[in-house]
């Protein structure tokens, strides 16, 4: 395991007294033997994490969980632990090959929750469990960052009971692991934009109601085009000029189809997705839908860790090679590509109008910790705080984002180009578990040829390109770009050799660093 340097702050001893500040125990007798007296010793040498016990505690000798202490909540929301000893516990569940003893497995739900045949395998690559940690897939250039095409997920092969043994695309959707590298501010980014989409729809809405005639109104976001919203005197909506969005006007900038709200949400589904780890907030307290012997796998606490360690990983940065003709060539290709129509949809800039990252979102859909669930959310700043690269300040206590994506769905398919139009599985409502705004108009329509504007800001060290991650090169990527970008696709390949090079080596300079101080 990688510990980014100088994370550990007061080093090891910051641990001690996290722990001692009330890392609880919970599940079954096991594992409380562990008690919060302990010490939890963290100390990085050669890339192994050590867990120790302090001497006034008794050691479990033998077979024992991977993750031997849980976070409570109520640790958090009394404001004991910031965001480092946050985003240290977050990183030791992310990266934690779960075993039978955490409640690895869970022969009796599928990857959606509902029930399923327990003699079914505990463990297959397509309906999953499919891996043993988090980190498992999201490891390159280090944990938390994005996948080989080995580590591909069969998406909603999940959901199936009896589980699929075909990697066929008419039982699942095939897609490539993403890197979690500046997706807090992508949250955050997702948020403010649905606050405006949102303010838009209650104007409309309520100059129709004063005017008694139906009336239209244009959906922005930050300046990107959501097409529009018709809404009648008596508040029935007409959706059917909404655009890239679902219709209940939530971001979802999770998925490549966009079709989760939050990382807490992404990290609930995927804990009992892939590892059969259910949490409380998603499964109850003190029950065990998994029937693997189990109850309350993770905390509260655990997930807003996890959460956390995601939000704050590093963001994107800009890695320019030494020779002077590819940093020309970079100077050039950023000038190219705003100039043949490839950020019309891969935006470069936004300004975020509040540097602070909360948890949890807002917007969260029911069966993820809500906004009233907490005294206070939890906060940090994300210009700041965190590890590695932070966003840039703006003047105005804002912050600068160049994520390259407008967060909106495409088609990039059309007669002669299908590339990207290979699923036949659509992603509506994600595990049976329906948004909780009360404007929801569900199912939505997630035509399957549509997906999210791809972020490019760490497309430099993040291949294989594509939503299946079956593309070698960038190039390739840009090639199948039909349909909405088949303009800029021809703008592209209509330009001398070098021009297209010079593109090529400035999406190269967007990475994931891949070391972080
Ligand atoms: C078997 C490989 C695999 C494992 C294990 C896995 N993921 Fe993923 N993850 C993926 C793939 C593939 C995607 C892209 C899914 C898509 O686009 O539909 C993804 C996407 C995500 C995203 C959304 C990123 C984005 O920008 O859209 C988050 C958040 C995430 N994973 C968190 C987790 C967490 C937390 C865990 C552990 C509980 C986990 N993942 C375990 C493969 C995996
Ligand atoms: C109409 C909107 C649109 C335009 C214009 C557009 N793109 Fe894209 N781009 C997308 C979408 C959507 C994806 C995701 C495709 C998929 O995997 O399904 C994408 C994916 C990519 C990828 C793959 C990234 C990865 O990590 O897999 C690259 C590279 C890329 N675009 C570069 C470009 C370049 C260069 C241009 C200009 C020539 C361009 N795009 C124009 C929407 C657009």
């Amino acid at each position: 395991m990688y510990i980014p340097k100088g994370i550990l702050g007061s080093g090891p001893g910051k641990w001690k007294r996290i722990h001692e500040r009330g890392l609880t125990m919970i599940g079954n007798p096991e594992r409380r033997v562990l008690t919060r007296a302990r010490a939890l010793i963290v100390a990085a040498s050669g890339g192994t994490m050590l867990m120790g016990m302090g001497a006034d505690g008794p050691v479990t000798i033998g077979e024992r969980p991977a993750v031997e202490m849980h976070l409570d909540q109520s640790m958090i929301d009394s404001g004991l632990l910031d965001v480092d000893e946050l985003f240290h516990f977050g990183e030791i569940l992310f990266d934690a090959r779960f075993n039978s003893l955490d409640g690895q497995g869970r022969p009796a739900t599928t990857g959606g929750g509902a029930p399923r045949d327990p003699d079914e395998p505990e463990f297959i690559r397509t309906s999953a469990p499919d891996s043993n940690a988090c980190a498992g897939c999201h490891s390159q250039p280090r944990s938390g960052g994005a996948g080989d095409f080995v580590v591909n997920v069969f998406v909603l092969a999940q959901t199936l009971d009896p589980v699929t043994f075909s990697v066929h695309p008419d039982f699942s959707n095939e897609r490539n692991t993403l890197g979690m590298n500046g997706s807090g501010p992508i949250e955050m980014l997702a948020r403010e934009m649905t606050d405006e989409l949102l303010a838009t729809r209650d104007r409309c809405a309520s100059e129709a109601a004063r005017l008694g005639i139906p009336v239209t109104k244009t959906l922005l976001a930050k300046g990107v085009f959501f097409g529009q919203i018709t809404i009648m005197p008596d508040g029935m909506i007409d959706p059917s000029e909404i655009e890239g969005v679902d219709w209940d006007l939530i971001i979802k900038p999770f998925h490549q189809k966009g079709a989760v709200v939050s990382l807490r949400e992404f990290t609930n589904n995927a804990m009992n997705h892939h590892h059969g780890m259910q949490s409380v907030e998603r499964f109850g307290t003190d029950t065990d839908p998994d029937m693997d012997g189990m109850p309350n796998e993770l905390t509260v606490g655990d997930i807003t860790a996890t959460t956390i360690y995601q939000a704050a990983l590093d963001t994107p940065t800009r890695v320019f090679p030494d020779e002077p003709q590819r940093r020309r060539a970079i100077r050039r290709g950023n000038r190219f590509f705003r100039a043949i129509g490839c950020a019309e949809c891969h935006v470069t800039n936004y300004y975020l109008d509040n540097r602070y990252f909360t948890e949890p979102n807002p917007y969260n859909p029911a069966g993820n910790l809500q906004v009233d669930d907490v005294p206070e959310p939890f906060r940090f700043n994300m210009t700041t705080e965190g590890v590695g690269t932070r966003l840039r300040k703006a003047p105005g206590g804002r912050a600068v984002l160049r994520p390259f994506t407008d967060l909106k769905r495409h088609d990039l398919t059309d007669e002669d180009l299908t590339h990207f139009g290979n699923e036949r599985v659509p992603q509506g409502m994600i595990n049976g578990f329906a948004p909780a705004s009360e404007f929801t108009i569900a199912p939505f329509p997630r035509p399957t040829q549509q997906f999210l504007t791809r972020k490019l800001w760490d497309v430099g060290n993040t291949g294989p390109y594509g939503h299946r991650g079956d593309l070698t090169t960038i190039t390739e990527a840009v090639y199948y770009h039909g349909g909405e970008a088949r303009a800029s696709r021809e703008a592209f390949f209509a330009m001398p050799q070098a021009d297209q090079a010079a593109i090529v080596e400035f999406l190269k300079s967007m990475q994931v660093a891949d070391e972080v101080d």
